[in-house]
């Protein structure tokens, strides 16, 4: 099999939860960064983290068509199965086994202080009670993700950058705990975060982050309506001299200069920028709606595309995980 990695080895690798439809804060902050990464590095890992997914929708319809949604999702913006490894998360065993390796030398504390538990406390009215094992045990599953296919960079959006972190705490702590003597050809590579700093958070309609849980976004795919129904909404205060929510938006579609120009000469229009940014969506967002039609077309591509993925990816993880189960004396 073909490795994954430019002339100076950097491999690329990082998932995202078949969850919903990926809005422009999933594309500025993760998508678009898996597209130029890959092509810059001549191809990654590309997961569909479906369970991680399963914390989420408890469904089995829902989850079936989310997952061929979002693998259609990937291969309009660009991924590229002939470069990259493109594959579903529940489809190589070998997450869920390095995830239960990693459980028995992770501590309780530790877990409690993941940013996804304590978002879950936040709005689980009744406490921990209604929090399940999976939201809890996401970051060692996310850590067996990154670490079976040792990764270089892991690009992801800002809220994602402590799981990287325990990531690498996991595989630090596994390398210590298991092949103490090996310094050098220790199991896990320690992975790193990449995260574009001019598009850390993308804000969404309210000015709050983007996001799918807040219903303030404008989807990647939408349709021209949409657009204009959600710019229209975007919250303005009246009092300011140019719309600061509109302009954290379309800074996402226009460079620097020509953006500062357009809001100094309409100062106060609220109406008129909002509409130089439904115009600045919409020739956006065009061609990619055009292109995931025609790949939603071929009723059997998403099949192939992840029975090679699956196929690939199980190459890789069956050695590493191999390497896991020889260094605790299970094999
Ligand atoms: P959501 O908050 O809408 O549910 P997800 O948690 O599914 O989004 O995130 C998928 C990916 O998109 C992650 O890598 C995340 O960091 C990134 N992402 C999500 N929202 C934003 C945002 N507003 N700005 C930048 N990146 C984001
Ligand atoms: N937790 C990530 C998110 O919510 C998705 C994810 C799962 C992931 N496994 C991963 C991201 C491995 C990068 C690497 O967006």
């Amino acid at each position: 099999m073909k490795t994954i990695h430019n002339e100076q080895g950097r491999t690329i690798l990082s998932g995202i939860k078949p969850t919903g439809k990926p809005h422009i804060g999933n594309y500025f902050g993760a998508l678009k960064q898996f597209v130029d990464l890959q092509n810059k590095h001549n191809g990654g890992f590309f997961m569909i983290a479906d369970y991680h997914a399963l914390n989420f929708i408890q469904n089995a319809e829902e989850m079936r068509t989310l997952t061929k949604d979002l693998l259609i999702d990937f291969l309009a913006i660009g991924l590229d199965p002939e470069k990259s490894v493109i594959f579903k998360q529940s489809d190589v065993s070998e997450h869920t086994e390095l995830a239960w390796i990693f459980d028995t030398i992770t501590t309780l504390p530790y877990l409690k202080r993941a940013h996804a538990y304590k978002d879950a406390m936040e709005k689980a009215e009744g406490g921990e009670e209604k929090i399940s094992m999976g939201t809890f045990n996401y970051p060692m599953l996310m850590a067996a993700d990154i670490l079976l296919y040792s990764p270089d960079i892991v690009p992801v959006g800002q809220d994602q950058k402590q799981h990287i972190e325990f990531a690498r705490d996991t595989a630090e702590k596994f390398n210590r705990t298991f092949c103490p003597e090996q310094s050098e050809g220790s199991i896990f590579k320690l992975p790193e975060a990449y995260i574009m700093k001019d598009v850390e958070t993308v804000a969404g309609i309210d000015g709050r982050k983007m996001s799918k849980s807040y219903n303030n976004y404008i989807s990647l795919f939408a349709e021209d309506s949409e657009i204009e129904e959600k710019v229209m909404a975007i919250v303005t205060d009246s009092k300011a001299e140019y719309p600061e929510n509109v302009f954290y938006i379309h800074k996402l579609f226009r460079p620097a200069e020509s953006l500062d120009k357009l809001y100094d000469e309409n100062k106060g229009q609220y109406k008129k920028l909002k509409e130089i940014l439904i115009e600045d969506l919409k020739s956006f967002i065009k061609p990619l709606r055009e292109k995931r039609r025609e790949v939603a077309s071929d009723t059997s591509l998403v099949k192939r595309v992840l029975e090679e993925g699956r196929e690939k990816a199980r190459t890789v993880a069956s050695l590493k995980l191999a390497e896991a189960k020889r260094a605790v004396g299970v094999l």
